[in-house]
């Protein structure tokens, strides 16, 4: 029998099993992701922080299977967007995500393929369920605390990064002041 057992900080949502290590995003592992590339190259060339980690735990992808970890976005702002992760189809499309907020304050962007768009708002103890066919983005729209979320989703499920790499999400989430953003439509957006 396979199993496996981590435990979670849950207030940083680090690992704190031994061996077990997070996936790092810095800014220039971020490029084409940021609507002003010239403020991402700037921050790249300033101090190439790390914008989100998250933890892939290797759960076989087999029907039945549940892959799980954490995800933690870190406080900033990219020119006017937020610090958030590329975000992602499955590749099995129609699989459906559960994420739960254990601390911090954002956004889930959602949008299917017919370009309809979701956005939740997501603070500690609040879950949101990412529904099948829908990419999702986490985006930290505190001004100081990471955002951490719990996600776990159909271990089968897989990764499309590539889709939003190439088009980006067709709605950008812009800040307008402490905590609080306007949602508008992606002039970069491409349908191909
Ligand atoms: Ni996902």
């Amino acid at each position: 029998m396979q199993s496996s057992k981590t435990k979670f900080n849950l207030i940083s949502g680090l690992a704190m099993t031994k061996g077990v290590e997070s996936l790092k995003r810095h800014a220039h592992n971020l490029k084409g992701i940021f609507a002003e590339a010239q403020m991402l190259d700037a921050i790249i060339k300033k101090n190439d922080p790390l914008i989100y980690e998250f933890y892939d735990l290797g759960v076989e992808e087999k029907p039945g299977n549940l892959a799980y970890g954490t995800s933690i976005v870190y406080p900033g702002v990219v020119g006017k967007e937020f610090y958030m992760t590329k975000g992602h189809f499955h590749t099995v499309l129609d699989t459906a995500e559960v994420y739960f907020c254990l601390s911090g304050h954002g956004l889930m962007l959602m949008e299917n393929p017919e370009g309809e768009t979701e956005i939740q708002e997501l603070t500690a103890g609040e879950a949101v369920l990412v529904p099948g066919r829908y990419a999702h983005r986490s985006i930290n729209i505190s001004d100081s605390e990471p955002l951490v979320t719990f996600f776990t989703f159909a271990a089968d499920a897989g990764h499309d990064y590539g889709t939003i790499e190439q088009k980006g999400f067709r709605k950008l989430v812009l800040r307008t002041g402490k905590e609080t953003y306007e949602v508008v439509d992606n002039p970069h957006w491409k349908s191909l």
